[in-house]
């Protein structure tokens, strides 16, 4: 018989142990566990992450394994007064969901007992400094991308005045938080997009293991780690105007990912576009995942092992305080009448400078990349993520107190 291990991570279960202290929970965590699961007190939806801190929680966060990225607009007259208070509203809802505890006047109160790590993390868009008569306080990185050849964007999949990111490794939890979020934002602002997104279930496969994405590759190996100076560097904000020091800004992208043409590529077709194996991830130079691509070796006929376009010279970034961090969604929604998939990316982008970091990859992307053969962007929205708060305070003072 297989016994549930609870996933809990220690940071995780001193935060569940905090959240407990709401009677609501309490009681929850109170209860009888049954009978399969008795050596699990705590069941593994518990587990709370930390809202308060110098950063908003949902980007340093071992990433969960259900996503919804929200965009909002703002209503026409909702001024920086109204803003600051949808936004006290917001991070109030925020805060108690992600300890446990329901929202204020949350028609649903039991849904909100296991936040199973759940995040909410806001995002300012280039309207919503316009609206709040802030615009001189808008970092000029804080605008739409440029147009790149190889976009198809939609409006359905772009732009927005508000972001919340939710994140959970429960579906429901997940659904009960955008349901709250979005009641007590509906006076303010409208929905313009919602964007759904996975990855692994949470507890398959063992911690810190990368992902696969829809296209079958680990995806998410090169990325700056958490808790390093050099993901400090190059995530969160320290330089420009004062209020977003702490933060980080986002760049969404949906990217539709061309299953039926890839299905069709052989593996070393497949293995030649990333410049990585698939089985492993090593790099084509290497043979393990964690190996250092070589970009200088020839093959026997002197061509470069890692070709000249495989997507991970062209996105590679030398200087590590200038790479950026994804933190990458898988997307899958209904089948075509004709079977056909529907699936992709939902591609966050996280960096201190959007202008420094993120573009010069995605120009040499969009100039020359095998894999855009395969993928095509069809949604583009910039945010300015705000840094955290302390118990008293709410997401975005610093720019609209
Ligand atoms: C559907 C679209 C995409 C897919 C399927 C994809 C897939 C991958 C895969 C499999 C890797 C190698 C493993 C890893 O390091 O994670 C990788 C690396 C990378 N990708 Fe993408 N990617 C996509 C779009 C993008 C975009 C739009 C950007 C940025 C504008 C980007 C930036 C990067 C970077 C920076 C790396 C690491 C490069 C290095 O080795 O230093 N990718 N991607």
């Amino acid at each position: 018989m297989s016994v549930p291990v609870p996933r809990l991570t220690r940071r995780g279960l001193l935060s569940a142990g905090a959240a407990a202290t709401g009677a609501l929970a309490v009681r929850a965590l109170a209860a009888p566990a049954p009978a399969h699961a008795a050596t699990s007190a705590v069941p593994p939806g518990a587990a709370a992450e930390p809202f308060h801190g110098p950063h908003q929680a949902g980007i340093a966060t071992v990433p969960q394994a259900h996503a919804v990225f929200v965009g909002l607009d703002l209503r026409e007259g909702v001024d920086r007064e109204a803003i600051g208070r949808m936004m006290r509203l917001l991070t109030d809802d925020a805060r108690r969901l992600t300890e446990g505890r329901p929202a204020l006047a949350d028609t649903e109160p039991e849904l909100a007992l296991l936040p199973a790590r759940l995040t909410v993390t806001f995002g300012f868009g280039p309207g919503l400094f316009t609206a709040a008569g802030v615009a001189d306080r808008r970092p000029r990185q804080i605008e739409q991308l440029p147009g790149f050849s190889v976009d198809r964007l939609r409006e359905r999949w772009s732009e927005g005045d508000l972001l919340a990111q939710i994140c959970a490794d429960d579906p429901l939890t997940v659904a009960h938080a955008l349901r709250m979020i979005v009641k007590d934002a509906r006076a303010f602002a409208r929905v313009r997009w919602t964007q759904h997104g996975f990855r692994r279930a949470a507890g398959v496969q063992p911690p810190g293991q990368t992902q696969r994405n829809v296209m079958g590759q680990l995806d998410g190996t090169a990325n700056p780690v958490p808790g390093t100076p050099d993901f400090d560097r190059a995530v969160w904000v320290g330089e420009g105007p004062d209020w977003l020091h702490g933060g980080t800004t986002l760049v969404l992208r949906r990217i539709r990912a061309e299953m039926e043409t890839w299905d069709a590529a052989d593996r070393v077709a497949k293995e030649f576009t990333i410049g990585r194996r698939l089985d492993t991830g090593a790099p084509l130079t290497g043979t393990r995942e964690h190996d250092e691509p070589d970009f200088a070796r020839p093959n026997a006929l002197g061509f470069p092992v890692i070709s000249e376009y495989a997507h991970i010279r062209r996105a590679h970034t030398a200087d590590p305080a200038l790479r950026i961090f994804r933190r990458v969604y898988n997307y899958d929604e209904a089948l075509t009448s004709g079977g056909h998939a529907d699936s992709g990316l939902v591609f966050a982008s996280y960096q201190a400078d959007i202008t420094r970091q993120f573009l010069p990859v995605q120009r040499r992307l969009a100039e020359a990349d095998l894999l855009n053969t395969w993928t095509v962007p069809i949604g583009s929205a910039v945010f300015a993520v705000p840094p955290g708060c302390d118990p008293g305070g709410w997401i975005g003072q610093g720019l609209l107190a």
